[in-house]
């Protein structure tokens, strides 16, 4: 029997049902990945103006104001807090690319930015079928205007051939972004989640930053910076600091990409209840009996 719309959810998160599977249960068959990326649409706006209050998109901007960047792209724009931050820190000038596989996501970063008057365009281009191996979720080819200030492209970083050569032909890149990344439910029941073998957010965490390394490589200009946007453990102890250094060289190790910089700042987990997020911790694994947690900038440099 199904739960009641405000008992925890069946599936384990501690979750409101309603917060939760509710809409994805109640869908008809073709709307389920839909209703998936809907909730979590809603779910993170919270999470997210949380975070914008206590300025910590502010915070990662200004991990990259010393490179000036002019041109960014971002990766999981989420509803779409940090990029008015990215404006707010940067500047209105600054040209930003951001894409997420969430088309509910990308209407939420649109509004987001038209309350604050800035007319965003959005690129919808994927299409989403059932097979029996689990969500076919498939883009069409891509074009997107040069020269507009912000736009929101509907893209799995992981998989959209279209991707890379489109945003290759736009040109290069001062900045690529990648802060917090998370998925809707629905995502580990993806065709090509479940070909890699995915069974936690953190192996889907580390695919999708893996996925960026690589495509920052080839989209940025030299002297330009991939910024990862982590939660983790405070990095307080050489020990830590090392630990998750040596992870973003592993990550790094297959591109031309250096790490530059580790800095943290101690954030205050927000109290919704919406979206539990996972700790990404350093190669060993270790996460410290008592810690406090921190919000991680990452930088490495294209040569
Ligand atoms: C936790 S939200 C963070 C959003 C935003 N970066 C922020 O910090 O507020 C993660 C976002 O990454 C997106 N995402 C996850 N995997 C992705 C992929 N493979 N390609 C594109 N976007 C992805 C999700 O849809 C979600 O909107
Ligand atoms: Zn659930």
């Amino acid at each position: 029997m199904a739960p009641g719309r405000n008992d925890d959810c069946w599936c384990g998160s501690r979750r409101k049902y309603k917060h939760c599977h509710y809409q994805i249960d109640t869908a008809a068959q073709d709307q389920k990945y839909a209703a998936s990326q809907a909730v979590y649409a809603r779910n993170w706006k919270g999470t997210a103006q949380h975070h914008f209050d206590g300025r910590v998109y502010h915070w990662l901007a200004e991990q990259l104001a010393d490179a000036k960047p002019k041109r960014v792209l971002d990766v999981g724009c989420g509803s779409g807090h940090g990029l008015l931050a990215l404006r707010e820190v940067l500047g209105s000038d600054v040209q930003i690319v951001a894409i997420d596989e969430n088309r509910a996501c990308l209407q939420e970063a649109r509004e987001t930015l038209g309350r604050s008057g800035v007319d965003a365009q959005v690129i919808n281009r994927m299409a989403v079928s059932r097979t029996h191996e689990g969500y076919n979720h498939v883009a069409e080819p891509l074009a997107f205007p040069l020269d507009a200030a912000c736009s929101l492209i509907e893209s799995d970083v992981c998989n959209d051939p279209y991707l890379l050569p489109a945003l290759r032909a736009s040109g290069p890149f001062d900045a690529v972004t990648i802060w917090l990344t998370g998925v809707h439910m629905l995502r580990q029941e993806n065709v090509n989640v479940q070909a890699h073998g995915i069974d936690s957010d953190g192996a889907h965490r580390l695919y999708v930053q893996n996925a960026t390394y690589e495509l920052a490589d080839s989209v940025l200009r030299p002297g330009g910076v991939l910024q990862v946007g982590d939660r983790g453990v405070a990095p307080d102890s050489p020990l830590l600091r090392a630990d998750v250094l040596q992870a973003h060289e592993q990550q790094a190790s297959v591109t031309s990409l250096r790490v530059r910089s580790l800095t943290h700042r101690l954030y205050d987990e927000p109290n919704t209840g919406r979206t539990p997020m996972g700790l990404t911790p350093g190669t060993s694994g270790l996460v410290p009996v008592a810690f406090q947690l921190a919000v991680l900038s990452i930088v490495s440099e294209k040569p």
